[in-house]
Formats: structure tokens, sequence, C-alpha cells
């Protein structure tokens, strides 16, 4: 990754850690970026910051913990504003589960009240075109990759690094990475795909995101959805 995409990333993710006020409870997302803004939020804790975080991955909790984030869980508490990345962006429509945390992230950024959106350039587009993962029951990874193939998408099973065999998300399950070409109706596409049984969640995150804080080399770019 380049210096200026790292810049980018780092500027979005702490410009939406500035908008999190005391007493709030905050959605952590998962990657890179997100990981500036609970760096971030971890400073401003430690400088008297009084809020909790709900992770939405192993990785976001062992940040949180690290940045010294005291932790809460949907059980004890609803989210005020949640802060998460996205693999593509348009039109206010996003794709994620590059991590293969979209089940958890979909969750708690839709309960939160607000969901800032953090990304750099290069996750805009004028139309999704990535491939949508969607995660799997491995027992259902069969029928659920013929059902994909039947709404014209091409699922492929994601393979881990530095480990043989396929990703095993945080839930135990599989992630199929579907690519559909250029997805004209994001919301028709998301029911079709939350309606197929075994397919745990997908990537669609349809008219979600409250803000998007956009970090470039020069600044720091925030709308409105
Ligand atoms: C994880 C995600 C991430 O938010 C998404 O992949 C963006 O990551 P990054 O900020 O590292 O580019 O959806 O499941």
């Amino acid at each position: 990754m380049g210096e200026e995409i790292t810049v980018a990333k780092r500027r979005a993710g702490r410009s939406a850690a500035e908008a999190v006020e005391d007493g709030m409870v905050v959605g952590l997302g998962t990657g890179s970026t997100a990981a500036h803004a609970i760096c971030r939020l971890g400073e401003r804790v430690n400088a008297g910051l009084d809020i909790e975080g709900i992770p939405t991955s192993f990785q976001s909790r062992e940040l949180a913990r690290e940045a010294g984030i005291p932790l809460t869980s949907l059980d004890a508490a609803s989210p005020d504003v949640a802060i998460d990345g996205a693999d593509q962006v348009a039109d206010g429509q996003l794709i994620k589960g590059g991590g293969a945390a979209h089940a958890r992230e979909k969750v708690l950024d839709t309960a939160a009240d607000r969901f800032l959106v953090v990304i750099d350039p290069r996750k805009e587009a004028d139309a999704l075109n990535e491939a949508v993962p969607v995660e799997v029951l491995p027992s259902a990874r069969r029928p659920v990759a013929d059902a994909i193939t039947d709404l014209g998408g091409d699922p492929d099973l994601r393979a881990a690094e530095r480990k043989d065999g396929p990703v095993v998300t945080d839930n135990g399950n599989l992630v199929l990475d579907c690519a559909f070409g250029e997805i004209d109706d994001p919301a028709a596409l998301a029911a079709s795909l939350a309606a197929v049984p075994g397919a745990v969640a997908h990537g669609l995150f349809v008219d979600s995101p409250d803000e998007i804080h956009l970090g470039t080399a020069d600044g720091v770019e925030v709308r409105s959805v």
C-alpha cells in the first residue's frame, strides 16, 4: 500500500473518531481504516473521553483492548454510533466483507443510531461491481453456491493466506466471494441473497451509512448520505 493511501486511511479514521462524544457507545469496525479510528479513540480515552466500544471482530477487539477502550456488548448496550470501513462505495451503497467480518459488522452498523463509513479514494466507484462476500454455514456451502449461481453470480470459496484451505470467519463459517458484474439494483440483490437458506450474511449494505468520511492526500471530505 502506498504512503498516500495510508495517509488517506488515517485521515478518514481519525476524522470519524472526532465525531464521538462523551458517554457514547461505539461500534468498532474491522479493517485497516477502522483501525485508525480505534487508535484515535484510544488516544481520546486516555485523555479522558468516557466511552464504551463494541467490537465487530477479533481484530477490532484486540486493537480496542490495546488502545485502552472499555468494551461492552450488544447484550448490555446499544451503539450510538458505528465507525467502519468499506471495500466499495457507490451512491451511498456499500460492499463490505474484505476482512470477512461483515456479519457482525452488519449487526453493529445497523443497530447504531449513526453509521460513519471511513474510506480512501480507491473505494469510490460509479457503480458497485466488486465481488460480494457471502458468509455461509460450512454445511450449506454447495446449496448456497448453487443458489448464488441461479441469481447470476459466480461464487468462489475464499482461500486463507498462510494456512491451507479456506478462510474461516470469527463465527466459524466460510466465505464465498460472489462476482455479479455491475450490480444494477443493489437492494434487489441484497434481498435475494438474504433469502438464501444457509447464507448467514452478505456484504451488500444498502442505504446504510449516514456519513462518509473520505480521506485524501490533501485532507478529509465528510459527506452526509
Ligand atoms: C471487513 C470490512 C472492512 O471494513 C473492509 O474490508 C475495508 O477494509 P480496509 O479499511 O482495510 O480497506 O468490511 O470485513
